[in-house]
């Protein structure tokens, strides 16, 4: 409806009204002088839908089509942009042309924008046509058309020979909310395995707490991280150096297994909080021996060290105390160093944070870290001050 002219006109207005600062019941009444009240309400929605989708797809929301759900599914941009240059770079395609890709569950388009961004030709397909015609609309608006294709079709009937890459992001969200379940994602795991299969090299976008043993024997596993917030697990098979990976972005920072093996010993002068990334990868000894450091225990991901390092693989925390876990005496210690203001950070700790952040009663103009962790198997807690935050 708002891609006839009319709906585009409706559309038009309704960005402008809203932008203009009309509250939503203003706005439909203004609208509704010229517009029927089904364009008014499908306009209004939409123009909602932009502003929201700044804060993920920047400018190009402007132009962009959305729904609710494929706004929230899609892949953020710069996540999106990494792939495909991996994609566009992995030698792949015949000389001189870029990767034909296969995406199979295409959404309102995120990962096929960047995927045709970065030269590859996309066949994109979609089991909702509604989500389906909102893609192909955003090819358009994005001056894309010429590289993608978009149809609806199940992905389970699709064929992904003849294609470099077959590329699948299965729906996470069911009937009943959020899955973590890759049995219940949509098309279901075993149906995106045939897939894969099947094709000469592709590329599985998962949720980062997918269990490491949905993980095909041979594919690599790459979690990546946005500013600090891992965002997905990224399987690749037919490319990519297999094992397990982990990234950063936005400086696109990666780290692989290099087979270290992380000591264990006292707390020490710094603390270090790996990027959750490279927790997920398993590849926290890695990161223990950029900062030259140990773990405070062989199943917590901290690690403490007497060197300060920088390193965008973790947050690194000066410790001041260290005590054995009570609250009478993490109390009493605040108290004594009038600390009025704390963040609390946890691994391996059952404590209940927001329950201890009122039990400590806190009164005072100072500030500090709580880190509540296990120490062989005792509960700890690390007074610390920041001194490097981790942001990608
Ligand atoms: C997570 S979204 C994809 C988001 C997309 N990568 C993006 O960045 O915008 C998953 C999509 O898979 C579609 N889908 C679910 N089951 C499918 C199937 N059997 N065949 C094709 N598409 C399917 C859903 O309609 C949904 O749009």
């Amino acid at each position: 409806m708002l891609l006839a002219p009319a709906g585009r006109g409706a559309l038009d207005d309704a960005v402008r009204i809203l932008a203009d600062g009309a509250d939503p019941v203003a706005a439909a009444s203004a609208l509704r002088r010229s517009h029927s009240p089904e364009l008014t309400a499908a306009a209004l929605t939409q123009a909602s839908l932009r502003r929201r989708a700044e804060a993920k797809f920047g400018a190009d929301a402007a132009v962009m089509y959305f729904t609710p759900h494929g706004l929230e599914q899609a892949t953020r941009p710069e996540v999106a942009a990494h792939r495909a240059a991996r994609i566009g770079a992995a030698g792949i395609s015949a000389a001189g042309v870029g990767p034909g890709v296969l995406d199979v569950c295409c959404g309102i388009g995120g990962d096929l924008l960047a995927l045709a961004r970065a030269g590859c030709a996309v066949d994109a397909l979609d089991l909702d046509p509604l989500t389906m015609e909102i893609a192909r609309a955003n090819v358009a608006a994005l001056g894309l058309s010429s590289l993608v294709t978009v149809r609806t079709a199940d992905a389970a009937a699709a064929g992904p020979a003849g294609y470099d890459l077959l590329f699948a992001d299965p729906a996470r969200r069911g009937a009943r909310g959020r899955t973590f379940d890759p049995m219940a994602y949509s098309p279901a795991w075993p149906v995106v395995l045939d897939l894969v299969a099947r094709a000469r090299a592709a590329c599985l976008k998962t949720a980062p707490g997918i269990p490491y043993e949905f993980i095909p024997e041979g594919a690599e596993a790459e979690w990546v991280s946005y500013r600090g917030e891992v965002k997905e697990a990224a399987i690749w098979t037919g490319m990519g150096t297999g094992g397990r990976r982990a990234t950063l972005l936005p400086s696109g920072a990666t780290l692989t297994a290099s087979g270290a093996e992380a000591e264990t010993g006292p707390v020490s002068r710094y603390l270090y909080e790996p990027d959750g990334a490279a927790v997920r990868a398993h590849l926290v000894a890695e990161v223990a021996a950029l900062v030259s450091g140990h773990l405070v225990d062989p199943r917590i991901a901290y690690i403490t060290g007497d060197r300060l390092v920088p390193t965008p693989w973790a947050a690194c925390y000066e410790v001041t105390d260290v005590m054995p876990f009570s609250l009478k005496r993490l109390r009493a210690a605040l108290r004594e160093r009038g600390v009025g203001t704390v963040t609390i950070k946890k691994r391996g700790s059952a404590v209940d944070v927001e329950r201890l952040r009122k039990d400590l009663r806190l009164s005072g103009n100072e500030s500090v870290v709580i880190v509540l962790t296990r120490i062989e198997d005792r509960p700890f807690a690390l007074l610390c001050q920041p001194v490097t935050s981790q942001k990608g």
